[in-house]
């Protein structure tokens, strides 16, 4: 039987608790973090398989935790899990026996793995939606390369009697093509029954929860094996190769959603949505492009190549230039950014504004047709609106201990290279003179400036070459009262 995508769609009359495997150390990552909070798209694996449980509206999720415990605890705290310690790894079935006791006997029992995080909800609905109380459900997958896998083996009818692990298998056995994913549905009181009679007497020496098929068959269970619709959504991650390559399922997977919605994407191998974007009519994006957070991009706007944008708002038409990155803020309409810009957190670029290369804004308010185009900071400023920020301006917003603001009014020209020491105000059309170091407000409508008076000296010798005892002697009173 295979889960049609319009197969059932429906839960079991009997209540759901879900176990979530997440004790394994992962020796094969070969690293300090915990398998299940290995990142897949920025975000821990183990995130995706509680969300996806928790989509099932169970009476409960039980979560198996025991390898570096305490910090997969944390990771999750705000959640209603319940944590279920397996002090020693001894196998999937060992890690069930730890929760059995739990689960009241009435209720069905769906087994995931922290290490498969891609699984949908509407394959886990449909695998719990034919569950009885004389079924086990299995869910499996016809694999090209079915090896590190459990191998399903059903007899000359078609009804898988048993599974067998990749390293207890025979040769025959390893040429089945029939994958077990792990993931099963089965009735709490056999459940409990099948896992206290499992023995570790095999190739790993451990409790697999995989022998419970065999004892469901002989128990008379229907034992059905449920074939997953896509490969993707049940492949289990044991090291860094197979993470890679989820990531790259998953990186099509999330371009896939932005382009039905209607986005053009230049190349969809090199896009990563990590967050939830939303996006209007006509936004093209151009390659090697990051997403984090919750990103809304409007009508017709274009991302270019390599900008990395996290939890912001563009408005419509609106064009972000190559290698522009964007932290938490939101930009209006028809303005353009970058190359290289860089936006910071708590700033606002309003409609029709420019922000040029090489230039920084931090908590900064940019007004409606102002243009801040080369190598500048703004932090902690208030823009007004058709200012002209020259190229090199600095607001010098700390003091080394305090943070001050700077207010720029409508239609004021700041000349290039001035520094801006905060708090400062430059009034409304104050035009500051180029290289001008402002430490005391500028007048609106009126020109400010410092600046040393340009000198040329007209019999100035250019240097000759020194001895090396002029030089020792020149260096010496150099040193002199530094
Ligand atoms: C398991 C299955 C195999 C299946 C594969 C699919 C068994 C014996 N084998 O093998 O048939 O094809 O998954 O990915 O079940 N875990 C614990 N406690 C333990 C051991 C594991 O909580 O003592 C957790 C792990 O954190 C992981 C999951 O169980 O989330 C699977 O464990 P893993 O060691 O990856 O099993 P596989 O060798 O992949
Ligand atoms: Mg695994």
């Amino acid at each position: 039987m295979s889960i049609a995508e319009d197969g059932p769609n429906k839960l079991p009359n009997m209540s759901l608790s879900i176990i979530i495997l997440a004790a394994g150390q992962g020796k094969r990552m070969h690293s300090d973090l915990p398998k299940v909070l290995q990142p897949l798209a920025g975000k821990p694996m183990l995130g995706y398989v509680i969300a996806a449980a928790q989509a099932l509206v169970p009476e409960a999720i039980y979560v198996v935790y025991g390898h570096g415990g305490d910090v997969v605890k944390a990771a999750f705290s705000s959640m209603p899990l319940t944590w279920v310690l397996q002090a020693e790894q001894l196998g999937t079935g060992h890690a069930v026996q730890q929760v059995a006791p739990l689960i009241p006997d009435e209720h069905q029992v769906l087994i995931l793995y922290g290490d498969v995080p891609l699984i949908r909800e509407a394959t886990l609905r449909r695998l719990v939606g034919s569950a009885t109380e004389q079924t086990l459900n299995l869910l499996s997958v016809d694999l090209p390369d079915a090896s590190g896998y459990g191998r399903v083996l059903r007899d000359k009818a078609g009804s898988v009697y048993r599974i067998v692990e990749q390293k207890d298998a025979n040769r025959k056995e390893l040429a089945v093509s029939e994958a077990n994913t792990g993931l099963m549905v089965a009735p709490a009181r056999a459940l409990k029954r099948w896992v206290a009679g499992l023995s570790s007497a095999n190739a790993q020496h451990e409790y697999y929860l995989t022998d419970i098929i065999g004892m469901a068959a002989k128990d008379g269970f229907k034992v059905e094996a449920l074939k997953a619709p896509t490969a993707t959504e049940v492949l289990g991650v044991n090291d860094k190769v197979q993470l890679a390559s989820l990531e790259a399922e998953n990186r099509l997977m999330r371009a896939r959603e932005l382009m039905l919605a209607g986005a053009t994407v230049l190349d969809p191998t090199r896009l990563d949505v990590r967050g939830a974007v939303t996006v209007g009519r006509d936004v093209v994006i151009d390659v090697n492009v990051v997403f984090e957070g919750t990103v809304v991009l409007g009508d017709r706007v274009r991302i270019g190549a390599g900008c990395v944008l996290k939890d912001s708002s563009i408005a419509s038409d609106t064009v972000l230039n190559p290698y522009s990155v964007l932290d938490s803020v939101e930009v209006g309409m028809h303005c353009i950014l970058g190359p290289f810009a860089r936006l910071r957190p708590g700033s606002r670029v309003l409609n029709n504004a420019h922000v040029g290369n090489f230039v920084e804004l931090k908590n900064t308010t940019l007004g409606a047709g102002s243009k801040a185009n080369h190598l500048t900071y703004l932090g902690d400023t208030v823009v007004g609106e058709r200012v002209n920020v020259g190229a090199g301006t600095i607001t010098c917003n700390y003091d080394g201990v305090n943070k001050w603001p700077t207010e720029i009014h409508d239609d004021a020209f700041i000349g290039s290279g001035s520094m801006l020491v905060a708090p400062v105000t430059i009034g409304k059309n104050a035009v500051i003179g180029a290289g001008s170091t402002i430490t005391k407000s500028a007048a609106a409508h009126a020109l400010t400036l410092t600046r040393a008076k340009q000198q040329t000296i007209a019999d100035w010798k250019p240097p000759v070459k020194a001895s090396e005892s002029e030089k020792a002697e020149r260096i010496k009173g150099s040193r002199k009262n530094p």
